[in-house]
């Protein structure tokens, strides 16, 4: 009997601590969960919270601004609603943090409520969810395709299943509890036989491992769910997707050394630099009809399922192999994109792969002294001539641009940047001391919202 009554209480406070650890929170001045989201929404295209991106970083600003500025949250509240007016109306501080960062405007947040802002506060006092952040970090590295943007549906769905099978187990064994305990309390009971009352007691004995193993696994499931839903937000570093073709980087980069501009073409003149027709595939596979390469052959895959895959740009350009001509029945293939900037960002390529060709490599090569490129590709997009398919690099985010574009020196003497700051350089020079006299991208320009966004 006594036993029993332990295991309801114990049942009990661990249920109710479990519900009301989400509920306690929202009980303390602001709230830091909601403020991580309202930060994410609303700072971190220019703050971090613990690196500077276009703003400060953000970590202990309340702290921050009380030692340098002398200021108090009420400062910072009409800071962030309108940092535009606070500077206006003389405020020093506001004047000396805008000089400060060579007068970058920060954003105005009139929509903030009080409320909201105290939240973001107790983020960037608190931040709740640091090493999940680190999670996502180490996880993206290993991403695979059932991450990717496209299964957010399904595994929103397993999430929320599996939310809510635990939810009906636990109210079913709240009630079974109840039951039980009942039963044990009521006077009815007290004429049955002891054996009876201990009978049930040995049921739960032998079975109580039942219960706690599908609560393990119901737990396992949920764990799963949120991490593929954490994934999915925003972070699409190692988006990976399957092609229609099965075409490899490795094989054809790597081993055939086949230069990227060939099939990449593009990438040099303008500002995409798009996926090859089948007419280039054609140049060569008119004649490589077949996969010969006993040199290289991933495992699990053998030459009749490359040969098979070759098939399939006949099939797409319509080319009959034994005729040796063309049918006129071509069929599209579909390439999934990988990359891709929301519409509101500009990012040239000629600019990178042509005007800033020398200065990426030469700037990656001294920041990876082991892992040195010997194509500007590689600096943002990885070892592609290493990959059989193609997986994201980097995370493609605007802190990602602007990090670069500040550690990046520029090459003053390449053919674009002669002409073009001949006589800017020593001007520049000047104004930008900075590294006894580097001139990174953020000096011409590279900081600068326009540059990047429509
Ligand atoms: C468009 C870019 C941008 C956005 C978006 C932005 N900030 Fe800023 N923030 C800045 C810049 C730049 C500064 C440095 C001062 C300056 O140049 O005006 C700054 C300064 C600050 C400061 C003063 C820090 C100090 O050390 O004195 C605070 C606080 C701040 N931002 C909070 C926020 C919050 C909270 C948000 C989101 C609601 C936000 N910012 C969104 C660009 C931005
Ligand atoms: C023989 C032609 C060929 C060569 C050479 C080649 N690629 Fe590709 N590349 C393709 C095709 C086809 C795709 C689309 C299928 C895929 O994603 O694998 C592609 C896709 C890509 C993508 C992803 C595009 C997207 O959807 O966002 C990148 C990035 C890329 N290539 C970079 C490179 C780099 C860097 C090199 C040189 C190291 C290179 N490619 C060499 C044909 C080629
Ligand atoms: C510059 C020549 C060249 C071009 C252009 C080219 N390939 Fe290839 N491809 C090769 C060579 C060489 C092999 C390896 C043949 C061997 O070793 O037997 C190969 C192998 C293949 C294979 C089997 C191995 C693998 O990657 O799965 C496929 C599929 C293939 N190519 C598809 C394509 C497609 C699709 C395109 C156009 C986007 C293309 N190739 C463009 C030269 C080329
Ligand atoms: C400075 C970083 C950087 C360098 C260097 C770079 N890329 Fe890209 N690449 C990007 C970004 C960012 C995108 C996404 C562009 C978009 O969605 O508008 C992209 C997209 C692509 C795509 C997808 C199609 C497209 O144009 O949107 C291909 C293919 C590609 N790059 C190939 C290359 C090749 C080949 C090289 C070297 C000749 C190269 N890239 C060099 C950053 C870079
Ligand atoms: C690997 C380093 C690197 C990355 C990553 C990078 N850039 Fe750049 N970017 C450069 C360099 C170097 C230049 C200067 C090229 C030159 O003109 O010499 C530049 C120049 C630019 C310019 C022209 C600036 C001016 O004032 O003329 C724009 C716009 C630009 N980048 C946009 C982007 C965007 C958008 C992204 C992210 C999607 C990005 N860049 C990522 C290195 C990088
Ligand atoms: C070097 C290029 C570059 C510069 C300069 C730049 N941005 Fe961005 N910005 C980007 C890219 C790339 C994205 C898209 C990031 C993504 O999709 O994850 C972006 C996204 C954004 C967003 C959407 C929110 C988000 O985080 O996705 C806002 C708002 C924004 N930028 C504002 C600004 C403002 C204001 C400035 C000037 C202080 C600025 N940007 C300067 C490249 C740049």
């Amino acid at each position: 009997m006594i036993s029993w009554r332990k295991h309801y209480r114990k049942t009990l406070v661990a249920i109710g601590l479990l519900l009301s650890t989400s509920a306690s929170i929202y009980g303390q001045e602001g709230d830091p969960n909601n403020g991580e989201k309202l930060f994410k929404a609303n700072c971190t295209a220019c703050h971090a919270l613990d690196k500077q991106v276009v703003g400060p970083p953000l970590k202990g600003v309340v702290e921050r601004v009380k030692t340098e500025g002398g200021v108090d949250t009420d400062w910072l509240h009409k800071w962030i609603k309108d940092n535009k007016s606070l500077r206006a109306s003389g405020d020093k501080y506001a004047n000396e943090i805008f000089e400060k960062y060579n007068k970058t405007e920060m954003q105005v947040f009139p929509n903030l409520t009080d409320k909201d802002i105290d939240d973001i506060l107790a983020y960037t006092t608190n931040p709740p969810a640091a090493p999940a952040a680190d999670d996502k970090k180490a996880t993206a590295e290993t991403a695979s395709a059932t991450a990717a943007p496209a299964n957010s549906s399904t595994t929103t769905n397993v999430v929320i299943i599996s939310l809510l099978a635990i939810a009906a187990l636990l109210v079913w064994i709240l009630i079974k509890l109840r039951q039980l305990v009942k039963l044990g309390q009521s006077d009815d009971l007290a004429g049955l036989h002891e054996s009876r009352v201990r009978s049930f007691s040995e049921i739960y004995q032998k079975y109580h491992y039942v219960g706690k193993g599908l609560i393990a696994i119901l737990a396992l499931l949920a764990a799963y769910g949120v991490w593929n839903w954490i994934m999915w937000i925003g972070v699409y570093k190692g988006y990976k997707p399957e092609q229609p073709i099965y075409f490899s980087h490795k094989i054809h980069a790597g081993e055939q050394k086949i230069d990227c501009q060939l099939c990449h073409s593009s990438a040099k003149y303008g500002k995409v630099s798009e996926i090859p027709s089948m007419n280039v595939c054609m140049n060569c596979h008119r004649t490589i009809s077949e996969y010969n390469a006993e040199h290289y052959m991933e495992p699990g895959k053998d030459k009749a399922f490359y040969d098979g895959e070759i098939q399939k740009i006949y099939a797409a350009t319509g080319w009959n192999a034994e005729k040796q001509q063309y049918t006129g029945k071509t069929q599209p293939v579909e390439w999934t994109r990988i990359h891709n900037m929301p519409d509101f960002v500009y990012f040239n390529h000629s600019q990178h792969v042509v005007a800033g060709e020398q200065a990426i490599i030469n700037s990656f090569n001294k920041k990876n002294p082991d892992n040195k490129i010997d194509v500007v590709c590689k600096a943002c997009h990885g070892k592609i001539d290493t990959m059989n398919v193609v997986q994201m690099a980097n995370d493609f985010t605007m802190g990602w641009c602007i990090e670069c574009h500040r550690t990046t020196e520029v090459d003053m003497n390449n053919g674009y940047n002669k002409e073009y700051f001949k006589n800017l350089h020593d001007k520049l020079k000047k104004q930008y001391p900075k590294d006894g006299g580097k001139i990174t991208v953020d000096a011409i320009g590279g900081l600068e919202c326009g540059k990047c966004h429509y």
